[in-house]
């Protein structure tokens, strides 16, 4: 057997998957890898291996598991203490997850768009009177996302940063799990006092919908309604982040595409999806144990080990898609995995799309001069967190 990889890897392209990933595909489709806690578990980079092992009911996510291939210690301590129903099997999954779908579907997410335009504006507007330059991820795309996800749910958006902070811990891989449950407590607290305050008031959000329907019923507990939101805010909002932060650089890179979709802003919804594809920033979230032996390629993956599927090792497999690298918004037949597969694909997708769509149509339309304010080479990247982004980017236009 080959010696371990260690993973991640990282990447040399910011818009692309890391090169060995190629030699993986390969050679090695399905590779043992070494963690950062010093476990071992396998990567699995081929894009029809990654489906089906996201599609086999013989995967657990369950992160109490001893073989789940956290990337940071904190991680995984503090994920099987708090249980983010990401990290949960059926029927508990199950449970959580059906309270959040109808909020989540075509349909309701489409009820948000004037909403989510009117705010992506202020935003702008804010932006445009600030002194320049600005950091954009803190400015606009941090911004745009967490006060879409805080309008969604009720919650007072003024705190911005906070968020953000918490996410930044959390999902760390340097962070210990008391820091990792500190931070989320902090977070709970917040989530706590504001559902103390939905259930003597109750609003048209999504959280007092939650209090009423699921809390005050007796179907969900405090603490799984705590764990519940607080997941979707910080998978909803770290996630759209480094989206909209890395299109917009690599718009900025490619002043090609950009002026492509400024010519034709129709383009945009099959531009995010050829965007999603190409960056695949939540590369390493799907995390798993294999419950049973699994063979994929030939390989058997043994009960009880740990097993990663690599979105952006699926999302570049020439095997799947015609010369992966290239940004090619006419793609025909996109179906990429950038939100995961299966039973835990994001629940928020649709959103997601929604944001990213209207952030970077308007952005492109009202400051068409965008540009850098520093060097290109010191633009600096998130290598260590869940999701790859970019911790600033120092704007003028
Ligand atoms: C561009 C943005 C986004 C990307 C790339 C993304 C990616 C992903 C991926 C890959 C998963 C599956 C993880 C797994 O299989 O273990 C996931 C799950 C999830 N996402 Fe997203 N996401 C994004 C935006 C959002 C938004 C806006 C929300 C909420 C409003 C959200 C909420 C969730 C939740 C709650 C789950 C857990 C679903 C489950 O376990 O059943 N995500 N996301």
């Amino acid at each position: 057997m080959n010696t371990p990889h260690d993973f991640p890897i990282r990447r040399g392209c910011p818009f692309a998957a890391p090169e060995e990933y190629d030699a993986l595909r390969t050679e090695e489709p399905v590779a043992r890898v070494t963690l950062p806690t010093a476990r071992e578990a396998w990567v699995v980079s081929r894009y029809d291996d990654v489906r089906a092992l996201l599609a086999d009911p013989r995967v657990s996510a369950d992160i109490r598991r001893p073989g789940f291939p956290a990337l940071g210690e904190g991680e995984q301590e503090a994920g099987a203490r708090f249980r983010p129903f990401i990290r949960t099997d059926a029927p508990e999954h199950t449970r959580y997850r059906r309270m959040l779908l109808p909020e989540f579907t075509v349909r309701q997410v489409r009820t948000m768009r004037p909403a989510v335009q009117a705010r992506v504006d202020e935003l702008l507007d804010d932006m445009l009177a600030a002194e320049q330059p600005v950091d954009f991820v803190s400015v606009y795309a941090n911004a745009v996302s967490t006060s879409v996800i805080c309008e969604l749910l009720g919650i007072p958006r003024e705190n911005l940063e906070f968020f953000r902070d918490v996410t930044r811990i959390s999902g760390s891989r340097h962070s210990t799990a008391e820091q990792v449950s500190e931070a989320l407590g902090g977070l709970f607290g917040l989530i706590a006092d504001l559902v103390a305050e939905r259930r003597k008031n109750p609003g048209d959000d999504l959280l007092s919908k939650l209090v009423v329907e699921h809390l005050n019923t007796g179907a969900i507990t405090l603490d799984e309604l705590l764990s519940t939101v607080g997941i979707t805010i910080n998978a909803g909002r770290e996630t759209s982040t480094n989206m909209i932060a890395l299109s917009t650089l690599l718009l900025l890179d490619r002043p090609d595409l950009k002026e492509e979709l400024r010519a034709e802003p129709s383009l945009m919804p099959r531009a995010v999806d050829e965007l999603l594809r190409v960056l695949s920033i939540a590369d390493s979230i799907p995390l798993r144990v294999a419950a049973d032996d699994i063979e994929l390629s030939g390989r058997v993956i043994p009960a009880d080990d740990g097993v990663i599927g690599l979105l952006a090792g699926a999302n570049h497999d020439p095997e799947r898609f015609e010369h992966p690298g290239r940004v090619d918004f006419h793609r025909p037949d996109n179906h990429h995995i950038a939100f995961g597969y299966g039973v835990h694909q994001c629940v928020g997708q649709h959103l997601a799309r929604l944001e990213l769509e209207i952030a970077l149509e308007t952005l492109l339309r009202r400051v068409p001069t965008l540009r850098l304010a520093c060097d290109r080479e010191q633009v600096g990247f998130k290598h260590d967190s869940a999701t790859f982004g970019l911790e600033e980017l120092m704007v003028t236009w």
